[in-house]
């Protein structure tokens, strides 16, 4: 068993990672049990799937659980599923002591730790991730929302979960393409400051995306350890520490906004398109040397995913695409910070970018990726 810490003080909790922690997760969530039963929310592809072996060993530890299905999607992190799951809960009579436990991907994780984060103003809640996503990214950290109208993750709170339990043997079940959306956030944590991570994930990406077990444990506790320590450093992304997390989203989120928030390109597909076009912008501003855009663009590419806006299967101008940063939550007083890089595993925040410099960017680009 791989423990990983998360140091914030009394909110600090642990990140357990073992191969099959899911059929023995009752030991850790006994003391989060009150009144025999523990609740948990969960959609209704890890309903059948990976749900019956937890259920199971809870069962066995004499442990009832009351379990509420969600439909599956990114959709489902709306006010209407929201407010259904919260009164859900009421009806359920959860208290402010209780923990409810997320079993499932990104979207359950944000939508159930923001549910916590405002349940008779606060209660507990623990991740158990099943996307590679949440097990490297979404699960640690406390970032919770759900999507508006006016724009993904626009409404949410910082709320950490009292427990992480990441059994990577829950991956067999996941669809092969969402695993390489998973994978594009295990790269950038090369990408951010580890290159000798990224010379790693050159080496052994395939294996883990053929579902090695060893390579998966790895990449998913290096992941790990280096968003905790990003978390432990600026928990709510004040000192720009942590805004390094959020390299490639810019881009990316501008590529999602045009395709709708949807199956058409997934979110971690987003970061990885928009973190090679970070690099290439950052070569076309002279700040980083061609030949890293270079392996960050191949390699993702070999990993099977989009490089580029056309990879992104997006046709829109640099115009359109840069009005879709415009609304993005991290505008400040008007500016947009970029996370822009002199390297791989040098990425830094750039607060002074010129939005015409990255419309021409991105109309050049049509021509050149
Ligand atoms: P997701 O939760 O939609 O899961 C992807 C798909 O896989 C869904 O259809 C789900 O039902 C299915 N699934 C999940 N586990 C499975 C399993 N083990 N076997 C079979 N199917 C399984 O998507 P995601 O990629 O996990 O998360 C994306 C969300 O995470 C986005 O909303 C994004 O904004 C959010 N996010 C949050 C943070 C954060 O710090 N809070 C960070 C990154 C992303
Ligand atoms: N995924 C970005 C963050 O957790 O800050």
């Amino acid at each position: 068993m791989t423990v990983v810490p998360v140091a914030l003080g009394e909110r600090s909790y642990d990140i357990r990672i073992e191969d099959g922690l899911l059929n023995r997760a009752a030991e850790y969530l006994k003391p989060y049990v009150r009144g025999g039963r523990l609740v948990i929310v969960t959609d209704s592809h890890v309903e059948t799937t990976q749900l019956p072996r937890l259920r199971a060993g809870l069962a066995a530890a004499g442990i009832e659980t009351r379990v509420i299905p969600l439909p599956p999607g990114e959709s489902t992190k709306s006010w209407a599923q929201l407010e259904a799951l919260m009164d859900e809960l009421l009806a359920l009579e959860i208290e402010r002591k209780d923990h409810i436990v997320a079993l499932g991907g990104g979207v359950i994780g944000d939508l159930v730790g923001f549910a916590a984060s405002i349940l008779k103003r606060g209660c507990g809640f623990v991740q158990i991730p099943t996307t590679l996503l949440a097990q490297v990214d979404s699960s640690v950290g406390g970032k919770t929302a759900i999507n508006t109208t006016a724009g993904k993750n626009l409404v949410g709170a910082f709320h950490q979960p009292a427990l992480v339990l990441i059994d990577p043997t829950s991956l067999d079940t996941l669809p092969r393409r969402e695993v390489g959306a998973g994978y594009a956030e295990v790269v950038k944590y090369g990408l951010i400051d580890d290159p000798a991570f990224f010379d790693w994930c050159e080496t052994n990406g395939t294996r883990l995306l053929a579902g090695d077990p060893e390579a998966r444990s790895y990449a998913i506790e290096k992941s790990v350890r280096a968003k905790a320590a990003i978390v432990a450093d600026d928990e709510q992304e004040r000192s720009g520490r942590r805004a390094l997390l959020n390299l490639g989203h810019t881009f990316g989120h501008a590529l999602e906004a045009e395709t709708g928030y949807g199956e058409r390109l997934l979110h971690g597909e987003a970061v990885a398109a928009g973190m090679a076009l970070a690099f290439r912008f950052s070569v076309a501003q002279g700040l980083c040397p061609a030949e890293d855009a270079e392996r960050v663009t191949a390699h993702l590419r070999a990993a099977g995913l989009p490089a580029s806006v056309r990879d992104a299967g997006v046709a829109a101008s640099g115009a359109t695409l840069v009005a879709h940063m415009m609304h993005d939550k991290k505008m400040e007083g008007g500016k947009l910070p970029f996370l822009l890089a002199h390297g791989i595993g040098q990425t830094y925040l750039d607060r002074e970018v010129d939005l015409a410099a990255v419309t021409a960017f991105l109309d050049g680009e049509d021509a050149a990726a």
